[in-house]
């Protein structure tokens, strides 16, 4: 932890449980005492509120694995069990489902953040490489989750992941199709595959709550980065975690849940996809494979890029840049609020990566500019394919950007926290 500790034992109790386990002193110093830069954001909620989605999921989930059976033969029905005849079981269900999108939105706002702000910088690399590790392990939850319904879309989304890894054969000769052979627990998704999914479905959320901790750890050491990227330099620059931040967090988790219950309440069916209601078919494939939205902006990527296993690569690529961002970016200087050019380039990244979300939910092929028409009459032009070859192609330079943006000329950078705070009221 950041600083000694400022905890003092009242009762004849805490002062016997002191000695023996500290853990009273140990939640005064990170949640109640711990020094917090006066000046954050209310972009600095999102960490609070990325916990509360994983308590949300993992308590809507433990209560679902009460009634869904992961059975290939029977999960498609036990769903439809929760959904109409365990009690509150649809609204269970929709706060997972829901749940697992809003946790998706509040970790890229988090990430976004971060890269803004370059909290990622000395001395809170670790902090973001957890955060990454994290991020992965979401991701392995969240497309395992998907197959359980054993819906069409759930069918195939594993069929066409699963799959990419075979790509791994022209690498080393039976490498691809061991992994995919390992990952099926047979020679296609099956029953096995469904068992396994479900079984490491349940156990990736504790793994993240363990590396969430380790987050949290990694945080308190050198203490948060703040709007200014500034360090603390005394102790006017900081307020106590509470009453500030509890306070702070918890008006922002509350406003976080409005358009979360709007979704449960209102619009569940609104981010999944209708046909995942159609029981899963090994002999119909559906026209159309689409992942969940949060996965798009790196299926947009894969699909970019005509050779399998470069396509693979290339998204893969497009996850491990984020680990590297730390020795990429080589300003001295951390928050973009500062950095007037290295601001643009990552405005332009982000707008990149949601039209690149946008390109994954398009048929590849479809025409965005028609130029003329082929000879059946179908209009050609500049197609969803090309404009995302372009995106992700700048979804990488931007990485490179970084790299070259050392010696950017930056705006004037403030001594300390406070005062640009105590300029502001003047
Ligand atoms: C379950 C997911 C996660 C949880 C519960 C979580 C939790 C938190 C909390 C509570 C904080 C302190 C408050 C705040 O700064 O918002 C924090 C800070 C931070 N997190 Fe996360 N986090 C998660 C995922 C991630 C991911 C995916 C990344 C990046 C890849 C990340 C990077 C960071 C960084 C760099 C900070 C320091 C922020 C600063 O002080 O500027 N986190 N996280």
């Amino acid at each position: 932890m950041s600083g000694p500790s400022s905890y003092e034992p009242k009762t004849a109790f805490e002062r016997w449980l002191d000695v023996r386990l500290p853990i009273i002193r140990m939640a005064n110093d990170t949640a109640l005492d711990f020094p917090t830069p006066k000046n954050l954001n209310y972009w600095w909620t999102f960490g609070g509120i990325l916990a509360v989605c994983l308590v949300i999921q993992i308590a809507s989930g433990v209560v679902l694995a009460m009634h869904y059976v992961p059975n290939a033969g029977l999960a498609f029905d036990s769903v439809e069990h929760i959904m109409r005849d365990v009690k509150h079981g649809w609204m269970i269900r929709f706060i997972h489902a829901n749940g697992a999108s809003m946790f998706f939105l509040a970790v890229y706002i988090h990430m976004a953040r971060g890269l803004y702000y370059g909290s990622y910088k000395a001395p809170r690399e670790v902090l973001w490489i957890l955060g990454c590790v994290i991020y992965l392990l979401m991701m392995a939850t969240a497309f395992m989750g998907y197959v359980l319904p054993w819906g069409q879309m759930s069918y195939y989304g594993a069929v066409v992941i699963t799959n990419l890894f075979s790509a791994f054969d022209g690498v080393i000769p039976g490498l691809g199709t061991y992994i995919t052979t390992l990952l099926w627990g047979g020679f296609s998704v099956d029953n096995p595959t469904l068992n396994r999914f479900f079984s490491l479905h349940y156990l990736l959320p504790f793994m993240i709550a363990g590396v969430v901790g380790l987050h949290i750890w990694a945080l308190h050491v050198p203490g948060n980065n703040n709007p200014t990227g500034v360090d603390v330099k005394s102790k006017s620059d900081t307020v106590p975690f509470h009453p500030y931040y509890t306070v702070k967090d918890g008006f922002a988790i509350v406003l976080f849940f409005i358009p979360f219950a709007w979704f449960v309440f209102f619009a569940p069916e609104a981010l999944g996809h209708a046909d995942n209601y159609v029981k899963a078919n090994p002999l119909a494939t559906p026209a159309h494979i689409v992942p969940e939205w949060y996965f798009l902006p790196f299926y947009a990527i894969l699909r970019s890029i005509p050779d399998k296993l470069m396509g693979v690569l290339a998204m893969f690529g497009a996850i491990a840049m984020l680990f590297a961002v730390p020795w990429l970016d080589r300003s001295p200087v951390r928050s973009m609020r500062y950095r007037p050019t290295a601001r643009w380039f990552f405005a332009i990244f982000i707008v990149a990566t949601i039209i690149l979300g946008w390109c994954g939910g398009q048929l590849p092929d479809d025409v965005i500019l028609p130029i003329g028409k082929s000879e059946t009459g179908a209009p050609t032009g500049f197609t969803v394919v090309w404009l995302s070859r372009i995106l992700a192609a700048y979804y990488f330079a931007y990485f490179g950007i970084l790299w070259f943006l050392k010696n950017e000329k930056t705006l004037p950078v403030p001594e300390t926290i406070s005062a640009p705070v105590l300029a502001e009221k003047v």
